[in-house]
């Protein structure tokens, strides 16, 4: 029989086959209408909200419906995490007493972690690291089966270009390329078998949630099929490369379409043209979302479901509406059994690759071993550091000199969990480190007064003067608190509030050096900090070990390396606002009237893409290109020295960007093509070599792929927007 399971999965999760394909294909031949359709649906691990309790074979009690559900084979996999104690007890119910025994999957949102959790998404992509991508998927692979989940639906891989959309804050940002890299490398380590039970990633939200209009959540996606394809399908292709085992369909419309029941998406391009041998799971309700009163797809549910199951959804979260439809739908002969088989198989496969018929429970005593907490707390706040991205030092203001005393001023200082960032649910690490706990531990005298609120009320001038006093230097708390991006926390506004600006403005009036702190899962337009503030470190929403890293920083025990993956703007009014934008015909870069730029304010961003600075200082020179190679072999060699200039050692990103110079549609400004991390002692200079696959330079239009000819340009620099432009032919 033909191997019909995904290999490239299979070698990722490094399963040993349970089960073969063959038992697969008799499995299917047995079940029952019902027990299939039962495999297509999602539903809550905790069943009925305050309904009855039974116990299991073993005396464990557990929601009576959802246990009931299970014994039935009603269900083939369950959100929400359930615990080690229900998890197992659900799986010996599956696995005895059902008639068929398939085994469950439990899943839920891990995305940066789960009883500890390391910094946002956003702030993971600005460290620019693979490794550091793919230890935290570890992190993840490892905590998840202590919550009593063996999937994940991480890593999300949306781009992004409109800070005002809250999600921002659980992706990569704005490049497909370092999106994709950085998605693969979460799969690999989600899917890494490193905890006590293997666990499945899921890329998410399939596909381009993230061009939101107006970042609005949920809102209408539109786009040119080439800016889909070049753009923000990229980091679906790394993730589906790197053996994702599931995709999530996104809830909103892409040209029209609802994600939940676009054909063309989940066949069309999915399967056939992204080879993805997984199953897909709807959004939370995602196939009732497209009723009538909502993206209104069909007149029924049963017209809905019909609708999802040709385009290709194999699982239901949540909706119920496979559950309530889909056994009479076939029936009827409306829904092919065909389909319904075709979407049991991508189940079972997944299953089958994790290894669940060989080991569906998870091992305590493996997973006691495995939960250190004080060694996950010690790589979060190492993790954290890297994601810090220095905006602005200036007059020596970082790091802070020993011995000086500093005011802490700011909310949230003395509380993990509020700054830790979206999806913080399952955080439980008591090693978690608030930054009064990590600047104590540096051995800094500081004293802390909150002084103001994130967002209520006025600043305390007062507290804030008196406090500024006795220090030598002010660090402040900006921005806004981790629960305030994430679902559903689209905003108009993404400037400082009010108070945060009176509380600037009067610890400017102090005159003692003031080093901003930035808290935030999204980039904001902060002009007034970037002007009044002596130093600025973004630390993003950094984690559980959020304190620890950030003191590390300040103190300059870690040089920080972080370099943005999305733009600040200067305005809300320049959104949306991205570095690989197409051209104009009217260049924005040359200063005149009529060109596309704006009349009341800049058109670039504040901080833009790649953009980050360290306590070293660098130098570039001798920045060359050539093309090396034949055939499919060719490539473009990028190179350059760099030289620390600086008094300490330091890590650079040395970052290779092309333009193409014509092309059949027009092409971006800058895109990223690679990058180097360096790392250099003072005066030190190296030489740093950047290959780009000429195939690599290739862009999508429609669905015809043209490789790259023709006049080009190159850049091999510190940010999109610097460098000396150097020019080849293709
Ligand atoms: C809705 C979100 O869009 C999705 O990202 C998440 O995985 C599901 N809810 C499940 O929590």
């Amino acid at each position: 029989m033909k191997k019909m399971v995904c290999a490239a999965a299979l070698a990722t999760c490094g399963a040993a086959m349970a089960i073969t394909d063959a038992e697969i294909e008799k499995l299917i031949g047995e079940m029952t209408l019902e027990e299939k359709v039962g495999q297509l649906v999602q539903l809550g691990s905790a069943g009925k909200e305050g309904g009855p309790l039974s116990q299991d074979a073993t005396g464990v009690a557990l929601p009576a419906d959802v246990a009931e559900m299970v014994r039935k084979g009603e269900v083939g996999s369950l959100i929400g995490a359930c615990g080690v104690t229900n998890f197992n007890a659900f799986q010996r119910i599956a696995m005895n007493e059902a008639r068929v025994k398939i085994p469950l999957m439990v899943g839920h949102d891990m995305i940066h972690g789960v009883m500890t959790q390391a910094p946002i998404p956003l702030a993971l992509a600005c460290a620019w690291d693979e490794k550091t991508w793919q230890d935290c998927g570890r992190l993840i692979a490892v905590e998840s089966p202590a919550k009593g989940c063996n999937w994940t639906f991480t890593p999300m891989v949306d781009m992004c270009r409109d800070p005002r959309w809250g999600r921002i804050a659980e992706g990569p940002g704005q490049d497909p390329y370092l999106g994709g890299k950085m998605g693969a490398a979460m799969v690999k380590g989600i899917q890494s078998k490193a905890g006590a039970l293997p666990v499945a990633a899921c890329i998410k939200h399939f596909a381009a949630y993230g061009g939101a209009e107006a970042g609005r959540d949920y809102n209408t996606v539109e786009m040119s099929e080439s800016t889909f394809r070049n753009v923000y399908l990229p980091p679906f292709k790394a993730g589906v490369e790197a053996g994702a085992l599931t995709v999530m369909p996104a809830f909103n419309t892409l040209n029209g379409v609802p994600c939940s029941v676009n054909k063309w998406l989940l066949t069309d391009i999915l399967r056939d043209h992204l080879a993805f041998k997984g199953f897909t799971i709807s959004d939370w309700c995602g196939v009732s979302e497209c009723e009538l009163d909502h993206h209104g797809m069909a007149e029924t549910h049963a017209g809905l479901v019909e609708l999802a199951m040709d385009a290709g959804m194999d699982q239901d979260m949540m909706a119920g509406l496979y559950r309530k439809e889909l056994v009479q739908l076939v029936k009827d002969g409306k829904v092919p059994m065909a389909q319904v088989d075709r979407s049991v198989r991508n189940i079972l496969q997944v299953k089958n690759a994790l290894g669940l018929w060989e080991n569906p429970y998870i091992d305590e005593a493996k997973l006691k071993a495995q939960i250190d907490l004080a060694a996950h707390a010690r790589q979060a706040r190492a993790i954290a550091a890297k994601c810090c991205v220095l905006l602005k030092n200036e007059k020596d203001a970082l790091p802070l000199k020993p011995g000086v005393k500093v005011a802490l001023v700011g909310p949230g200082a003395e509380d993990c969990v509020s700054i830790s960032g979206t999806w913080s649910a399952y955080i439980e690490n008591k090693f978690e480190m608030t930054l009064p706990e990590g600047l104590r531990g540096a051995g800094v005298t500081f004293t802390y007064t909150p002084g103001y609120d994130w967002q209520k009320g006025r600043a305390d001038a007062k507290a804030l003067k008196a406090a500024a006093k006795e220090a030598d230097v002010v660090v402040a708390l900006f921005g806004q608190k981790g629960t305030d991006s994430g679902e559903g926390w689209s905003v108009l506004d993404i400037t400082l509030p009010k108070v945060q600006l009176e509380a600037l403005n009067v610890l400017k009036r102090t005159k003692k050096p003031l080093v901003a702190v930035l808290i935030n899962g999204r980039p904001l337009a902060i002009p007034e900090l970037a002007e009044k503030a002596d130093a600025i470190l973004e630390a993003w929403c950094p984690g559980t070990s959020g304190g620890g890293a950030i003191a590390d920083v300040l103190t300059g025990k870690v040089n920080p390396e972080g370099r943005l993956t999305t733009e600040f703007p200067v305005s809300v009014g320049q959104l949306p606002l991205y570095y690989n934008r197409l051209r104009t015909g009217r260049p924005s870069d040359v200063s005149a009237p009529y060109c596309s730029c704006y009349r009341d304010g800049p058109h670039q961003a504040l901080y833009p893409f790649g953009y980050g600075l360290g306590y070293a200082t660098f130098a570039y020179a001798n920045e060359l290109v050539k093309v090396e190679g034949e055939g499919n072999q060719r490539k473009v060699v990028l190179s350059c020295d760099v030289t620390n200039t600086g008094k300490v050692a330091g890590v650079e990103t040395v970052q290779a960007y092309t333009r193409q110079m014509v092309g059949v549609e027009s092409r971006p400004i800058r895109e990223l093509r690679g990058w180097q991390k360096v790392a250099l002692a003072p005066g030190e200079t190296k030489c740093v070599t950047i290959e780009v696959p000429v195939a690599q330079l290739g862009y999508w239009l429609k669905d015809r792929f043209v490789p790259a000819a023709g006049p080009m340009r190159a850049w091999i620099t510190r940010d999109s927007v610097s460098g000396k432009t150097l020019e080849f032919r293709l």
